[in-house]
């Protein structure tokens, strides 16, 4: 396996947490991004108590400054960014009769532009390379939509615009460009959802439980393989069988 280097945003989280575990297990160098530095140096510690060293840079992927020195920082100090895993997001839920242009705007702008800032300063190089991996972390909610959640699912649809557009663009540049869309999975965004409210998201789950982040961390692992050359403007959707579109 050839080693590579990866950023994934919002590293630090949930999800962000086990795809950095499973890319640094398959040998790749790993960077992420924070904005708190004592939460960063207490997670920075976990993992390497884990045996896993992650670069950690400052940086707000909702600010293209900010996201362009992240990267800086990160193909200085570990080599050009090969494999992007467009992870970083939040939630602002309320109806849309009740939402603010602050809840609208961060939502879009975490979610969705920041797929423009943090992609528009890596993809040079990989075009230059002939090489590159991109994944974004969409959700169920951009595909079907979800009560309280306009914001929330406009930005995550808009994010596998993106990816196909992006993919056509560079597939003759050996850059692949995929979506991940994860179901309702057991970490701190689900977990602020109300409890009463959540119980009955779970009851619609066919599998009957929440999904587990090293379940969206192993798919991520696999679009960004050598051997998934040929996979490029694809949806996989990882969520126990809580919508089954295609
Ligand atoms: N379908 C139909 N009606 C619903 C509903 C639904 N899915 N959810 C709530 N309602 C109803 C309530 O029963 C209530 O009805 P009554 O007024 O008759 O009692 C009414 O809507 C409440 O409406 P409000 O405008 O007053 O809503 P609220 O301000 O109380 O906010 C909410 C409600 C914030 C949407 C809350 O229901 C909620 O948090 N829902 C979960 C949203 C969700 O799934 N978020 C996912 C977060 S995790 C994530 O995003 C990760 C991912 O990608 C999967
Ligand atoms: P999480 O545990 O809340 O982690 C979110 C991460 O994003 C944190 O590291 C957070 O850093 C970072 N982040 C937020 N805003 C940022 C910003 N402006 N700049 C840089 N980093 C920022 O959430 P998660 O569940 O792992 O979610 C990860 C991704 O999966 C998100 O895109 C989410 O929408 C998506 N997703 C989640 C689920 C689910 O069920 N959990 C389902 C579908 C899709 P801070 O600590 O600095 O806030």
């Amino acid at each position: 396996m050839t080693q590579r280097t990866a950023l994934v945003t919002g590293g630090t989280g949930g999800i962000g947490t086990a795809i950095i575990r499973y890319l640094a297990r398959q040998g790749h160098r790993v960077a992420t991004n924070y904005r708190d530095q004592s939460k960063a140096d207490a997670w920075q510690k976990k993992m390497s108590d884990e045996g896993i060293e992650v670069l950690l840079v400052p940086g707000d992927v909702s600010d293209p400054a900010s996201s362009q020195s992240m990267v800086e920082a990160i193909n200085s100090k570990l080599g050009p960014v090969d494999i992007l895993v467009n992870n970083a997001g939040i939630t602002r839920d309320t109806t849309f009769h009740k939402m603010t242009y602050e809840q609208w705007n961060d939502v879009v702008n975490t979610n969705l532009n920041a797929c423009f800032n943090v992609t528009r300063p890596v993809i040079d190089n990989m075009r230059n390379k002939r090489w590159g991996r991109i994944v974004q972390i969409s959700s169920i909610n951009g595909q079907k939509g979800q009560y309280g959640q306009a914001n929330y699912a406009a930005a995550k649809a808009g994010m596998h615009g993106f990816t196909i557009s992006l993919a056509q663009e560079n597939a003759r540049f050996g850059i692949t460009v995929n979506t991940v869309s994860p179901g309702y999975v057991a970490t701190d965004m689900v977990m602020a959802v109300p409890e009463e409210v959540r119980e009955k998201i779970v009851a619609q789950i066919p599998v009957g439980r929440l999904g587990k982040p090293e379940e969206i961390a192993h798919a991520v692992a696999f679009f960004t393989g050598d051997d998934a050359s040929w996979i490029t403007g694809a949806n996989l959707a990882i969520n126990g069988g809580h919508y089954m579109g295609w």
